[in-house]
This record gives C-alpha cells, sequence and structure tokens, in this order.
C-alpha cells in the first residue's frame, strides 16, 4: 500500500483551488494511505533562532521547550519519511510560495535527519520520493522568470533527493470566467493524465 503525504497550504483551506486539485489528484489513489496536513488552517510557527537551536542541541543540553520544538519537528519528518508519494497544494500569494509552506520547510529541512552535508555537498536523505505539486495562481507566470515558486519548489525538494517533481498549473484565475474555467478544466486534464489507470490501484 503507498502512503501519500497531501500538504495544502491555501488559505482558503480545503476550498482553494490549489488544494481541490490537489485533493482529485489524491482521490486517484484509492487504496493508499493518505496523511494530510492543512498548512492554512493549521499553521507553524516561523522558524526563529530559539526554534532553530532546539534542532542543534544535544539530548544532554536540551530544555523540555527545546525538546517539543524538536518533537514537533520529528512529528513532521516521520509523515515525510512515510511517504512514497508527496501532493503539493500550491497557491500563489504575493509572488511566491505561502508563507505557511515556507514555515513547513524550514521545519523539515533537518542537517543529518533530511540532508546531510558531505565533502562534495549537501545530500537529500529522502530520495526515493516522488512529488506532485498542484499549483493555483491569478495570473500567468508558467516558463517565465516571474514563476519564483517552481524553481524554489524544485530547489528545495530537490535539495532533500527529492528528485522527481511533476507539477501542474492552474493559472490565470484572476483574468477573467473564461480564463478561470478553462485553465481549470485544463489542469484537470493534466492531473489525470500524471497517473494512468492501471497504476492508480495504489
Ligand atoms: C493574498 C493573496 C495574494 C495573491 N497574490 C497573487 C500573486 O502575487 N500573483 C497571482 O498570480 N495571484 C495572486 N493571488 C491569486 C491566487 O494565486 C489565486 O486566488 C489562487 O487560486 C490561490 O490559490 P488557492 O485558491 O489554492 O488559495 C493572490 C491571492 C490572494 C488571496
Amino acid at each position: 500500500m503507498k502512503t501519500i503525504l497531501h500538504l495544502n497550504s491555501s488559505i482558503f483551506g480545503d476550498g482553494g483551488q490549489s488544494s481541490r486539485l490537489a485533493e482529485e489528484f489524491v482521490a486517484r489513489f484509492p487504496g493508499a494511505r493518505v496523511i494530510r496536513r492543512d498548512l492554512g488552517r493549521e499553521p507553524l510557527p516561523h522558524l526563529d533562532a530559539e526554534r532553530f537551536g532546539a534542532f542543534l542541541s544535544k539530548p544532554e543540553g536540551r530544555t523540555p521547550a527545546q525538546q517539543r520544538v524538536l518533537d514537533e519537528s520529528d512529528a513532521l519528518v516521520a509523515e515525510l519519511k512515510a511517504a512514497d508519494i508527496l501532493v503539493l497544494g500550491l497557491p500563489m500569494y504575493n509572488f511566491g510560495v505561502p508563507s505557511q509552506l515556507k514555515a513547513y520547510f524550514d521545519h523539515v529541512a533537518r542537517a543529518g535527519v533530511t540532508f546531510k552535508y558531505t565533502e562534495k555537498g549537501a545530500v537529500g536523505l529522502l530520495a526515493g520520493r516522488k512529488a506532485y505539486v498542484f499549483a493555483a495562481r491569478g495570473g500567468l507566470y508558467q516558463g517565465t522568470p516571474r514563476d519564483t515558486q517552481t524553481p524554489y519548489v524544485r530547489d528545495f525538494l530537490g535539495f532533500l533527493g527529492i528528485a522527481d517533481v511533476k507539477f501542474v498549473y492552474a493559472e490565470g484565475l484572476a483574468i477573467s470566467e473564461a480564463s478561470r474555467t478553462q485553465s481549470l478544466a485544463a489542469a484537470r486534464n493534466a492531473l489525470r493524465a500524471l497517473v494512468q489507470p492501471e497504476r492508480i490501484a495504489a
């Protein structure tokens, strides 16, 4: 049985267009175990020096507060490690990824846990997983230098060792009703084409 980690980050919860597309994709794996995390509804705190200090703390000197931060991060990492497939709902807000998703990334990028430093540079420790990203945007950015999200998310996941990352875009959602309808239909077609029917039985 496959395990899917489904992460949404829309401030509109399940009603977000990115959330809906991600959910539709997850529904194509009826036999899978799905771990859901709604980062919009239950945001993580921003990473600060105190929280980052907890990641670096040695067990012998660790305070209860640091232990709590570590436990929270460890739980997020355990979900990632348990997953064969990562499904991300990715809204664009003010030209970038939601700050809630950034806060999540900041809590799972852990030296010695999800990546390690070697003489040849950093190596991700989560290799072998696939990721599918469902991006929703009011305007049009795909394939242009103004698309800051695609390279960032690809680089971040690649840093953790997740190199097989596919994107589906629903763009132009705020341009007109026609553009929105057409773009959502195209995104739905693209998401159906991502997984062939014979492979759906998880
Ligand atoms: C606060 C806010 C900021 C936004 N900023 C952008 C933006 O910079 N570029 C853009 O194309 N669309 C922008 N939009 C439109 C969203 O990308 C669009 O509504 C998309 O559907 C958001 O994904 P969601 O529905 O999953 O939340 C913004 C929407 C909101 C609410």
